[in-house]
């Protein structure tokens, strides 16, 4: 493992923003990982885990400590009973491949989940979510190297907390934890789930058996049709998470504006609202631009970098959005992306 000096953070995130990284090193194996951070606890410096870097905004000034890059790899799968099979997957592995591979083994459950940016270690920790399905749906356990006890440790499915773009990895409680690998498990003989109006419209409209693959080709057409290609532009995909709040918030709401989107949550009195129709039906901020950052013309929830914008500037333009639906709504819209050096 090389451990490298001033290391341009630009090009392993996503965003395509920030500074430099005091030092930065890839690491292959567990055994890698464990060694990286003892280098660091070493040198009394902080460090900070990348995956591919595509859910976070870094800022100029960079990062005083060492990026830990997780590079990982490794796929394996095993019979769990008639119709069910286990993969577990290390933590480097890019998440899009991982969910290939599945659909041609013919199993379901990840199909919803195409084409999601970013590694397999990351999904558990945001627990990422498309089409009506969430990766803890299909989750057994997130295997984590506890960086206090300096041990490696299963968490159950129950145990990782996981609710909506959450889980117990993003709270402070369950930052001493890396995820080094996932486990899923997998159906032979799944469901397909193709309710989301996305889905039906493209089936409508492109014919065609639905099928595991055809599913999976129906969510890469449509996603990339909506979202940025990350090859041209920079851009860490939503912004903002879709807000939970009291159900009189929106009908209020709905006086002015019927079409905006109000879907059940657990709690009876509280319902999700679509922080997309926020930003553009009534902030009127669609295709909105401030230089080099803005939002984009086909997802109003989506912030892209078209140039050579700054994490500080994306983080200002996202603080005038918050506050654009905030006054015009009286709505909190909360990041979804993580920062770093701010
Ligand atoms: N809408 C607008 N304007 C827009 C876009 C959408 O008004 O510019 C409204 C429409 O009413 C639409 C509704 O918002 O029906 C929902 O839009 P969409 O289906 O695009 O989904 P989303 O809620 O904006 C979420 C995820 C996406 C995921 C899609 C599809 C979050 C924060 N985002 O977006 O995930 O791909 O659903 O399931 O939950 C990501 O997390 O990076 C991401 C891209």
């Amino acid at each position: 493992m090389e451990i490298q000096h001033e290391v341009s953070l630009k090009g392993h995130t996503t965003f395509k923003t920030g500074g430099f990284a005091r030092l930065f090193c890839c690491v292959t194996t567990r055994n890698e990982l464990e060694g990286a951070i003892e280098y660091a606890e070493i040198q009394k410096i902080p460090f900070y885990v990348l995956g591919s870097g595509s859910n976070v905004l870094v800022s100029e000034k960079g990062f005083e400590g060492l990026a830990i890059k997780i590079a990982i790899q490794g796929i394996s799968f095993m019979d769990h009973g008639a119709d069910t099979v286990r993969m577990s997957v290390e933590a480097g592995m890019s998440w899009d491949e991982c969910v290939q591979v599945v659909v041609e083994r013919g199993l379901y459950g990840l199909e919803n989940l195409s084409l999601i940016p970013g590694t397999v270690g990351a999904a558990p920790i945001q627990n990422i979510g498309a089409y009506g399905v969430e990766v803890k749906d299909s989750i057994e356990s997130v295997e984590v190297f506890n960086i206090e006890t300096k041990s490696f440790e299963t968490f159950t499915k129950e145990m990782c907390q996981f609710g909506y773009r959450d889980s117990l990895f993003k709270k402070r409680e369950g930052k001493k934890y890396i995820v080094v690998g996932v486990r899923f498990l997998l159906s032979r003989k799944g469901v397909l789930k193709t309710e989301y109006k996305d889905v039906q419209n493209y089936f409508k409209e492109n014919g065609g058996e639905v099928t595991l693959q055809s599913v999976r080709d129906a969510i890469i057409h449509i996603r990339t049709h909506k979202l940025p290609n990350l090859e041209l532009l920079g851009t860490a995909g939503s912004f903002f998470k879709n807000p939970v709040v009291k159900r009189e918030v929106i009908e209020n709401l709905q006086k002015d504006f019927p079409l905006i989107p109000s879907y059940p949550t657990e709690k009876i009195d509280y319902v999700k609202t679509s922080a997309a129709f926020l930003i553009d039906k009534i902030a009127g901020l669609k295709g909105a631009r401030d230089g080099d950052v803005g939002t984009y013309q086909n997802q109003a929830l989506v912030l892209v970098n078209y140039g050579n914008t700054t994490g500080e500037a994306v983080l200002a333009f996202a603080h005038k959005i918050q506050k654009e639906v905030l006054e015009k709504t009286r709505i909190v819209i909360e990041p979804e992306v993580q920062t770093l050096g701010f």
